[in-house]
């Protein structure tokens, strides 16, 4: 069964189409990647789903309820979360209050209350920092509970993203360019834990330029180029796909990794805006 459902959705931008006329189905407990040359469209998708745009055409339902036009926090609160392609963090805030904050996206402790506490709400509150650490213990940062965002090592915050999407007890998880900049010990890791999320029973939605993460994990890849889809299957017919290989003509991007720093070039670049 599709959990997530894209049908005819098209995103213009003036006069540009950055999503054209897309069909996509995000199959229920699978991982789903989106991948594509820069500018392709793959973000947007993402913001399409979250409510940050509104498509200009087209409908998105979550389970059978549409999604269009509802504010972000709402589609939070439907069950979906998402990291961010550039990281997000509250950096003035530690690694711990970090996850919290998701968790309250789910409580009714508005800041006024807040001021008031409750026995209901102090215990909930305690509930909150347990379930927090539980998930960096996950990710592998409950050592680092009481440092600093922006004091953690690259990979880290990018871990971090995670773990705050998913103190929202989503049953969708977005990631959107998990990989960038990681070195190769830490894409492996990441590989690992988001093999095991979706052994959780989550529904993962990928967009990643890394080929080897995207390839060793995916059980569905969609291609995305100019905002349309131009091919879908498993890895191997991805890989073997001609019109694919020509999208991406010349970058080895479907067949080697590159270093971080090379990750953009590999794709095509274009001129936005
Ligand atoms: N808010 C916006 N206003 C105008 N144009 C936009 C906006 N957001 C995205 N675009 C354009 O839409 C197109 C698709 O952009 P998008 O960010 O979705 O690409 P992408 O596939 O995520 O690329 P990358 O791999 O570089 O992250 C680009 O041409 C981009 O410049
Ligand atoms: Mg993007």
């Amino acid at each position: 069964m599709a959990e997530l459902l894209l049908k005819n959705v098209t995103m213009k931008f003036g006069g540009l189409l950055a999503v054209d006329n897309l069909d996509l189905e995000v199959p229920s407990g699978k991982i789903l990647s989106l991948i594509g040359p820069n500018g392709a469209g793959k973000t947007t998708v993402f913001n399409l789903i979250t409510g940050v745009y509104k498509p200009t055409e087209g409908t998105i339902t979550y389970n059978g309820e549409t999604l269009n036009g509802l504010h972000s926090n709402k589609v939070v609160s439907r069950g979906i979360a998402r990291t961010f392609q550039n990281i997000r963090l509250f950096n003035s805030m530690t690694v711990l209050e970090n996850v919290q904050v998701g968790f309250h996206c789910r409580t009714r402790s508005g800041p006024v209350r807040a001021l008031f506490k409750t026995r209901h709400e102090r215990q909930e509150e305690k509930d909150i920092i347990l379930k927090s650490q539980e998930i960096l213990d996950f990710f592998g940062l409950v050592g680092h509970q009481n440092d600093y965002a922006s004091n953690l090592a690259y990979g880290e915050q990018r871990r971090l993203e995670i773990a705050r999407a998913l103190a929202t007890q989503p049953k969708l998880l977005l990631l959107d360019e998990p990989a960038a900049g990681m070195n190769p010990k830490e894409t492996a890791e990441l590989m690992e834990l988001i093999i095991k999320l979706r052994d959780t029973g989550l529904t993962i939605f990928l967009v990643e330029h890394d080929m080897l993460l995207v390839m060793g994990i995916s059980e569905v890849v969609t291609v995305l180029d100019y905002g349309q889809k131009i091919a879908e299957g498993t890895p191997k017919e991805i890989q073997q796909n001609e019109t694919v290989i020509e999208a991406y003509l010349g970058t080895g991007a479907l067949s080697k990794k590159k270093k971080p720093e090379q990750q953009k070039n590999i794709t095509r670049s274009r001129q936005h805006d």
